[in-house]
């Protein structure tokens, strides 16, 4: 098109009677004309098949790399508003619910889609306290790993390794068998990272402590040693359960489009939540936490940073912790990690690194380069550096983001499973590769 010379406007008719939920499309090629039905906001992909130019056509498809556009199923368990920064569970929003409620109790609401009464929660917390353990061999498999094997590969592994202890699991269409195998992911998870994290420091791993809370618990897993009974710090244990809160469900990120997209081939869920975790493990899914913190240490100094965003400009680094593909406005979990770092420094001292933080974020949200393209810090920013202070390594940090995010996987499988539009999940391509060819013998073919 013309620049200079615009097509004119189309016109819109905004009568009443002319208004209808379609979308009407002409295809240049045939001249053909085709009205699609548009439902919540969408049209089907696979009415575009009936727009051929001829019969044996394949019909239209949409290319969409990276699902930038792709609405891949419905849901009824997280709305995110990008533009407005919005994130609820269920209809609740994240900041009531990082105020007022438990990590256990949020991971029942996206589970069952309401907020459990007190027998309910009673009897949720009960049965993952009491699915905490694991079985004796998966200690020897884990002896098996190096001292400074990553923990997330270790986590990988073990989780994968849970289906060959649980053959029941493949009854996935069973209720009461999907149920127990939530229980004992939900449950096993820390129990899994905290023995991944003793592995490394050649420390004994700690047996779960059925008193304890989620987080308490997962902290005496870590840190107990010569005690008799080990007591959470009460605010890193708040913060923990906090920060798992806020981890709990984003939607369909890439973790939670694998664990559907393994689901969907009605693998059991230890093999769908090892590949869930997989994807997370990833520098920019659940691993840039680990490496918006290597990037802070990197910088050195509060001094150095605007150098660093040069760089970032310049295309040859990443400012990690910032941007998202869908919050364009402000991520609205990383304005809670924020207040929650102040607290946790108040018990653990400040971490220094904070200053180079601060100073990142405000140069970067003056700066052109990432106003116009609307980057923002991501929850990943600040929870690093709150890890830090509580005496985690780097390479725990996206152990931490897993293990709540295991309620958000399985209450997302679960759902793709009973949702009876789903199929397995098979991408069409666009290939673009050679036509047929002959095979030539590697003595008649041309070069060294
Ligand atoms: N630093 C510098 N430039 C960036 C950044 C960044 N962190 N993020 C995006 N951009 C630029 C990018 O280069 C592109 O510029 P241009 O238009 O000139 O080519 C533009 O912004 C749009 O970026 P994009 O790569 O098209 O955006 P995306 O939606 O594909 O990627 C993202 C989203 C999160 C992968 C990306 O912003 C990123 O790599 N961020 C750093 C990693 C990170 O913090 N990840 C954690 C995400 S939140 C936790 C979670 O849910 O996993």
């Amino acid at each position: 098109m013309n620049p200079t010379n615009p097509a004119p406007a189309a016109k819109t008719d905004t009568s009443e009677a002319s208004r209808r939920e379609s979308l009407s499309v002409v295809d240049n090629r045939t001249g053909r004309q085709y009205e699609f039905a548009i439902q919540n906001g969408t049209i089907r992909a696979g009415d575009l098949r009936k727009i051929k130019t001829s019969e044996d056509d394949f019909g239209l498809m949409s290319y969409d790399p990276a699902f930038l556009n792709t609405a891949s199923c419905t849901s009824r368990i997280t709305y995110i508003d990008g533009e407005k920064g919005i994130l609820r569970y269920r209809g609740y929003a994240i900041e009531e619910l990082a105020e007022k409620s438990t990590y256990l109790e949020t991971a029942y609401l996206l589970m069952y889609g309401q907020l459990p009464n007190r027998e309910q929660l009673a009897d949720w917390v009960y049965h993952i306290t009491h699915h905490t353990f694991i079985h004796e061999s998966i200690k020897k498999f884990l002896d098996g790993f190096h001292y400074d094997a990553h923990p997330m590969g270790m986590m990988i592994s073990a989780v994968a390794a849970l289906s060959t202890f649980y053959p029941d699991a493949k009854h996935i269409f069973d209720p009461a068998s999907r149920q127990k195998q939530i229980y004992r992911l939900i449950g096993k998870m820390p129990t899994i990272a905290a023995f991944a994290y003793r592995h490394s420091l050649g420390m004994p791993y700690v047996y779960p402590d059925n008193d304890l809370s989620y987080p308490g618990n997962f902290l005496n897993m870590l840190l107990r040693t010569t005690e008799l009974k080990f007591r959470p710090n009460p605010t890193l244990e708040r913060a923990l359960d906090v920060l798992f809160i806020l981890h709990a469900d984003h939607e369909q990120n890439c973790s939670t489009s694998a664990m559907r997209g393994v689901g969907s081939s009605h693998a059991d869920p230890y093999s769908a939540t090892a590949a869930a975790t997989a994807a997370l493990y990833g520098p920019l899914h659940g691993g840039a936490n680990e490496a918006v913190l290597r990037m802070l240490m990197q910088i050195g100094a509060k001094g150095s940073v605007p150098a660093y965003i040069q760089r970032v400009k310049a295309g040859e680094e990443k400012l990690m912790g910032f941007g998202h593909r869908v919050y364009k406005n402000y991520d609205p979990r990383a304005r809670i990690v924020k207040r929650l770092a102040y607290e946790v420094f108040e018990v653990m001292g400040r971490n220094e690194l904070i200053d180079i933080a601060l100073e990142c974020e405000r140069i970067a949200l003056e700066d052109e380069y990432f106003v116009s393209r609307k980057l923002y810090p991501n929850v990943d920013f600040y929870t690093g550096l709150i890890y830090q202070s509580m005496g985690f390594p780097v390479t725990m940090f996206p152990v931490l983001f897993a293990i709540p995010r295991t309620s958000g996987w399985v209450s997302q499988w679960q759902e793709m499973l009973l949702d009876p539009e789903q199929k397995i999940a098979r991408p069409r391509q666009v290939y673009l590769g050679p036509e047929l060819r002959s095979y030539v013998p590697v003595s008649e073919r041309s070069g060294s």
